[in-house]
């Protein structure tokens, strides 16, 4: 074992260089930050760990690895991967199916790098995946994985040999974003040079986004297979579906879009959209025609499969939709989906008419895996309010059909009802949050969240008291839900994250970023390139442990979208261009205490570009403020400085609050801020 720690060495001191060579040329300070691969054939980036026998040669990368019976090598892409293993073989011994020569064992976290797999069916004994056994041929082979053994998220790959085996040519063949040429070419981009976390932070999201891009045959088989796992499922409509993680469930999830279609498309562009709207074709595709409820799940899930359902989730579905439909400005795809979105409302309405509040009586608590529910539940109530305001201002503004303004009055009229009531029936004014339904004092993280972020409150200071009252969950790792005891959930905190840069509070925001994506990114425990999809309390890998997850922290997916909401909100809130209507903008940079960003994103709407920086003290307690900003032609927005300035310039001229056409770089100037 000790002669080859050198080789270890080595080998990181080699990715250091590759990383250095590729800063230097890079055009783009933020090129460096980017952890998708070069190549869609990954070498191993180094050694984790070897056991003896055996014997490695060449260089990084390009080994020739001699493995006799009992020697173990784990070798680590240095990121997150997922796809298919080729290999070369050299067998001298005959051998037969009962006797493999060598087994291979996948890991996301450093700290399950084992001679048997993560698990992928959850059990406590985490020991369900095990190994892939393989048997060659005497002679030399270039074997590769068998396609139903498509492994979506590993970043560690340990060799185990049985018998005297030789390999060389280790290679993953990228199964994610299978449209993606060239996996580093992101539609967006997003940089500050005074603060590097939250730069990592923001590719971490997209990274972690790609690699929940999977193609359409690479669904869990149900039942699952044991031991060992099957990954030829069909996930629905499309060549590439954005899915919930990597690993697992490899599934569609609305509550997981409602994060991730954002995420996908300020980071990913077209190839993030283009997955995105695969995955709400098969919500629409599965929705059902008599009552208009979209699924809970994608069809490769168990709870698709046994009939589960989902009041939030159906909300999910709408808001996913929508965000879509302005992302993208294509009105083709909403008259084509119009009937389809119009039922999914009317789910709601009826819900909503059925008693005195105009609140939805939560019958289908089935969501993110919190605990409880039921009732007028705010996390619902608040989902449900955003769908029904902000479907019915796309109504009214992307056609002029009067019947279609009807409908959408209709809508607003009922979101308008709900909001009073929930503030009737739910707000704690000794609390400053809302309760979880009109019977119980809990107060929850995911509703108080959603309330925040969808504005529930109907004044500035309810807005201002909320925001600081949810930092009373807050821990040294993160904010710890009530709803779901033990556990840190970068979903529902990712929520939280967009929702104080809503209420104006990028401090706070930049704040619980810097708290809970540190850890993601830099706990021992991560993969150091992509997001897991929760903790628990005390940071460890057991979500869930005694809620689904049988006590398995190994099941824990690593790479999971619902986690990147930071990246989203770096965007739109920090860089401040955020698409918030049809074909429309707004520019309300929140800078928190940052000097200058730069940011962008491409789609079929065109170029969306930032570059903001602030300009020094004026000696007299006020800053000035300047910026380009870069939005595509037949789109119109509002500039809306979030602080008070003397003056403001918008391409030279006074500026006093109008709307302006988009199209080409517009030069912001503010001075005496305060
Ligand atoms: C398979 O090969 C092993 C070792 O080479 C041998 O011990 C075993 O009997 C063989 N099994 C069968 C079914 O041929
Ligand atoms: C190495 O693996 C790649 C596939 O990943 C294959 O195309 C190539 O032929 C292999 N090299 C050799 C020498 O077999
Ligand atoms: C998928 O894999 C399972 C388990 O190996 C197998 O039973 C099934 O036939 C495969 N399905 C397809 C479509 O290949
Ligand atoms: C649609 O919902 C109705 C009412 O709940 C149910 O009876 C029916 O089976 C559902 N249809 C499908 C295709 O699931
Ligand atoms: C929704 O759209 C799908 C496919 O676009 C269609 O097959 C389905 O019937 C629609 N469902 C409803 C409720 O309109
Ligand atoms: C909500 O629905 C459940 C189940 O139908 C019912 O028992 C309960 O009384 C309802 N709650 C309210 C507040 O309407
Ligand atoms: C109200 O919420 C609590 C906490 O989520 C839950 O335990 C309880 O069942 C809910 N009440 C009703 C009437 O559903
Ligand atoms: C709606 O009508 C206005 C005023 O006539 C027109 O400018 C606009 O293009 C129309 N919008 C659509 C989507 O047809
Ligand atoms: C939030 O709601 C209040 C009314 O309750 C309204 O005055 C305010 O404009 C809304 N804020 C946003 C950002 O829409
Ligand atoms: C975040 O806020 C907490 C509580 O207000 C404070 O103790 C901590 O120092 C802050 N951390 C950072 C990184 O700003
Ligand atoms: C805006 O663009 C002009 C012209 O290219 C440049 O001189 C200026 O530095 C830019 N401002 C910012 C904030 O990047
Ligand atoms: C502060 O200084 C700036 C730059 O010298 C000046 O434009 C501004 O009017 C001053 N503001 C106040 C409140 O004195």
């Amino acid at each position: 074992m000790k002669q080859f720690k050198g080789s270890a060495h080595f080998a990181s001191q080699f990715l250091s260089f590759l990383v250095f060579v590729t800063t230097i040329v890079s055009a783009n300070p933020w090129d460096s930050y980017i952890y998708s691969p070069a190549s869609r054939n990954v070498k191993p980036a180094a050694i984790h760990s070897l056991q003896s026998p055996v014997i490695v040669t060449g260089k990084t990368g390009d080994q020739g690895i001699a493995l006799a019976a009992g020697g173990r090598i784990s070798l680590d892409f240095g990121v997150e991967v997922g796809g298919w293993i080729t290999l070369n073989a050299d067998v001298s011994v005959n051998t037969n199916n009962s006797t493999p020569q060598f087994a291979l064992a996948f890991a996301e976290s450093p700290a399950y790098v084992r001679t048997i797999s993560d698990d992928t069916g959850s059990t406590p004994t985490q020991d369900w995946d095990q190994a892939l056994n393989v048997s060659l041929p005497r002679g030399s082979t270039l074997y590769r994985t068998p396609v139903e053994r498509f492994r979506g998220g590993f970043r560690f790959l340990t060799i185990t040999a049985y018998q005297d085996v030789t390999i060389s040519n280790v290679t993953c063949e990228i199964g994610f974003a299978p449209e993606t040429e060239h996996l580093r070419d992101y539609g967006g981009h997003f940089y500050t040079p005074d603060d590097d976390l939250l730069v990592r932070t923001w590719y971490a999201g997209a990274y972690t986004i790609q690699t929940n891009i999977g193609p359409p045959n690479t669904g869990r088989f149900l039942p699952q297979v044991r031991p060992g796992w099957a990954y030829n499922a069909t996930l629905g409509i499309g060549n590439a579906i954005l899915l919930d993680g990597a690993k697992r469930d490899r599934a569609v999830w609305p509550g997981d879009l409602g994060l991730q279609g954002i995420t996908a498309f300020l980071s990913l562009g077209v190839d993030g959209l283009s997955a995105y709207r695969n995955a709400l074709e098969t919500l629409f595709y599965y929705q059902n025609a008599t009552t208009g409820r979209f699924p809970f799940a994608g069809p490769a899930t168990g709870s698709f499969r046994n009939g589960a359902q989902s009041d939030t989730y159906h909300a999910w579905s709408l808001i996913a939709i929508y965000n879509y439909a302005i992302f993208t400005g294509d009105g083709d795809f909403i008259a084509h989906h119009w009937t389809n979105i119009t039922k999914g409302v009317d789910f709601i309405l009826t819900a909503l008419n059925d008693n005195e509040y105009g609140l939805h009586n939560q019958t289908r608590p089935n969501d993110w895996a919190r605990q409880g529910g039921g009732g007028y539940n705010s996390a619902l109530n608040a989902l449900d309010y955003h769908a029904l305001f902000s479907l019915s201002s796309l109504a009214t503004s992307w056609t002029n059909d009067t019947a279609i303004h009807s409908q959408a009055t209709n809508w607003s009229t009922a979101a308008s009802r709900l909001k009073a009531s929930y503030n009737t029936l739910l707000w704690s004014p000794s609390l400053n949050l809302y309760h979880d339904n009109q019977t119980t004092t809990l107060a929850p993280q995911d509703g108080n969240a959603l309330a925040l972020l969808y504005n529930l409150t109907t004044s500035p200071t309810q807005t201002s008291s909320l925001s600081a009252s949810l930092t009373r969950f807050w821990t040294p790792l993160g904010p710890v839900t009530p709803e779901l005891p033990d556990t840190i959930s970068p979903f529902i905190s990712s929520i939280e994250v967009l929702a104080h840069f809503s209420a104006n509070q990028p401090l706070r925001a930049l704040n619980l970023t810097r708290t809970l994506w540190s850890y993601l990114l830099d706990s021992p425990l991560m993969t150091g390139s992509t997001l897991a999809e929760g903790l628990s309390a005390n940071g460890s890998l057991y979500y869930r442990g005694n809620a689904g997850y049988r006590n398995d922290a190994a099941y824990t997916s690593l790479s999971h979208g619902w986690s990147s909401g930071p990246t989203s909100a770096l965007s739109m809130y920090v860089a401040g261009l955020e698409v918030v209507g049809w074909r429309r903008w707004r520019f309300r940079p929140l800078v928190g205490d940052l000097k200058s960003v730069t940011s962008g994103f491409d789609g079929p709407l065109g170029r969306f570009g930032v570059e903001w920086r602030v300009v020094g003290g004026e000696g007299n307690g006020t800053w000035g403020f300047e910026a380009n900003v870069t939005t595509p032609v037949g789109t119109r927005g509002v500039v809306d400085l979030a602080w008070n300035c003397e003056s403001v310039l918008v391409d030279g001229r006074v500026f006093g609050g109008e709307e302006v056409a988009g199209g080409g770089v517009k030069e912001v100037r503010a001075g005496g801020c305060r």
